[in-house]
């Protein structure tokens, strides 16, 4: 078993930054509520516990807190700003509001030694984001760093392995931070490395073996990293038990079907059912421009589709032996698959709670999956971040080109066709998509920017081209940077660049004679048009 670091959420996600620090150091990490019973963690056995800072004041009511028995059980601590503030106030040291709070970069002084920074210089640069202080540390305790603000920038016990640092360690801004995880984690906790992006395939592929057996496997492909990561992962575990299903909707993006394909089929060799629906998506929206109804329309056909392939290969039906059925893969299950993939991400186990067998979101398929399919799920993703999912992608072959893509809504270019979704539309949009997600690859901002594509406005404008007026489409360039797709600002784009894709459009895409630069954040735009 992996030794396990559980890192305590004291509010605001601050918890999820350290998480990945954690993860950073090789050592695998849980993120936890602060209701954590101490019965339940000592149930995890976890090697080290750290707990985050959060938005509130120690004083405030209610505050987070933490049942102080967790003391007591013999494990390594680390407490960070508002979690350090809480150790020491539990602890009997004082809190105090000083007036003198600390946001942003501050100068830290140490003034004895600590094995969290055995070798770092008497003064550093640290990012701090405090208003009351440490100002008496508890019983035990030695202060062992100060700031202009933070009479106790640090402190320890090191009998009972209990640490607390006011500043944050997991932030850029910290000069040396990340040495204080590796200390603490390896020093302290005596933590072994092991989590890297092989040892995370082993067991993902330990796991799906046991849960699967011989049953058969079904996976959605949309195209996008999370779904190949996981079919890829399912097929190393149970090669030819997994049948993918990909349905090419019209609305994909260029090329998109026909890597799907070499990746899957021919790489790969997974038995992949490829359905080319395009006429079907392309008739049920003849005529609907409203943005929630063309999701709709999209979304139900989707399952229509998947429904009728699962039934295809015996899915569901009598031998569907329902989600929550034993998963030890022993039962016989018919000829049918019995489990389904799904590339649920460790953020979405986060956000809700902790029970998430039942919760499917939409957002995390390629349209929503059937309901009424009686399967059991299979997510070899449900421990991790994206970057690591991104890394296992690339550890087991995929093509940087699927496991760096940018999102792409379920919807497709169907939400980016404002206006009625024709066929003839969604080649312009395609074709223009493509010009301008080459030209920024080729400008090297790919990767850096959250999503650049292309919107077609279904309008006509007038231009002029040679001797002639032309009465044609206007393109719109979208691209954002953004760490969430929450807020969003839009990419500044160096001109040159935007020029080469404008003249490109126009002179590759027919039936387009304008292009126009969106310059809109979110808020108060979204990131797509509809
Ligand atoms: P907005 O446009 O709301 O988008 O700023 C935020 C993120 O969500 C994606 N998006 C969707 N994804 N189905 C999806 O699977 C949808 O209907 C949908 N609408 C928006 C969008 O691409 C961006 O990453």
């Amino acid at each position: 078993m992996t030794d396990t670091v559980l890192v305590v959420d004291f509010g605001a996600q601050y918890a999820r930054l350290i998480a990945r620090r954690v993860r950073e150091a090789h050592v695998y990490s849980e993120i936890v509520p602060a209701s954590i019973s101490v019965d339940e963690v000592r149930a995890r056995a976890p090697k080290g516990i750290i707990f985050s800072g959060g938005p509130k004041s120690v004083y405030e009511t209610p505050a987070p807190s933490i049942d102080p028995g967790v003391y007591d059980l013999g494990i390594p601590i680390l407490g960070l700003c508002y979690g350090a503030q809480l150790m020491a106030l539990q602890l009997g040291g004082t809190v105090s509001r000083t007036g003198q709070g600390e946001y942003g970069r501050t100068e830290l002084s140490l003034t004895a030694a600590s094995p969290l920074s055995p070798d770092w210089p008497v003064s550093s640069s640290v990012w701090m984001s405090h208003g009351d202080a440490i100002t008496e540390v508890p019983e035990g305790f030695v202060a062992t760093a100060k700031s202009p603000g933070a009479p106790v920038a640090a402190m320890h016990d090191t009998d009972r392995r209990l640490f607390g640092l006011q500043f944050h360690p997991e932030v850029v801004h910290t000069d040396r931070g990340g040495e204080v995880f590796d200390h603490f984690l390896i020093d302290v906790c005596g933590c072994l490395p092991e989590w890297t992006h092989v040892s995370i395939i082993e067991q993902q592929v330990a796991a799906v073996r046991a849960q699967v057996g011989s049953d058969r496997v079904l996976c959605a492909l949309s195209g996008g990293v999370d779904s190949a990561v996981a079919a890829a992962l399912v097929h190393k575990a149970v090669g030819d038990q997994l049948t993918c299903v990909f349905v090419d909707t019209g609305l994909m993006r260029s090329g998109e079907a026909d890597q799907v394909e070499d990746t899957f089929r021919r790489q790969f060799k997974v038995d992949l059912v490829h359905v080319k629906a395009a006429d079907r998506y392309f008739t049920a929206l003849a005529g609907v421009t409203d943005p929630e109804r063309k999701r709709k329309i999209i979304g139900e056909l989707f399952i229509r589709i998947f429904e009728e392939v699962a039934r295809d290969l015996g899915a569901g039906g009598d031998g569907g032996s329902g989600a929550g059925a034993d998963a030890g893969g022993g039962a016989p299950h018919g000829d049918g698959p019995r489990f389904l993939v799904q590339g649920t991400l460790y953020p979405d186990v986060i956000e809700s709670g902790s029970d998430t067998a039942a919760n499917i979101k939409s957002h995390h398929n390629v349209g929503g999956l059937p309901e009424d399919l009686a399967f059991d799920l299979v997510e070899p993703l449900r421990l991790l971040f994206k970057d690591e999912v991104r890394a296992v992608g690339e550890e087991l072959g995929l093509p940087h080109e699927i496991v760096w893509r940018q999102p792409f809504p379920g919807p497709g270019l169907g939400v980016r066709i404002i206006g009625e979704v024709t066929p003839e539309r969604a080649e312009i949009l395609r074709n223009a998509d493509a010009v301008v997600v080459e030209e920024i690859r080729r400008a090297g901002l790919y990767r850096e920017l959250w999503q650049s594509f292309a919107v077609l406005p279904a309008v006509r404008t007038v231009g002029v081209m040679g001797d002639g007026r032309t009465y044609a489409y206007p393109i719109v360039i979208r691209a954002v940077t953004s760490d969430d797709a929450m807020t969003a600002d839009w990419a500044r784009l160096p001109y040159d660049l935007v020029e080469r894709i404008a003249s490109r459009i126009i002179n590759e895409v027919e039936g387009v004679n304008r292009v126009a630069l969106d310059v809109t954040s979110k808020p108060p735009g979204t990131i797509e048009w509809e």
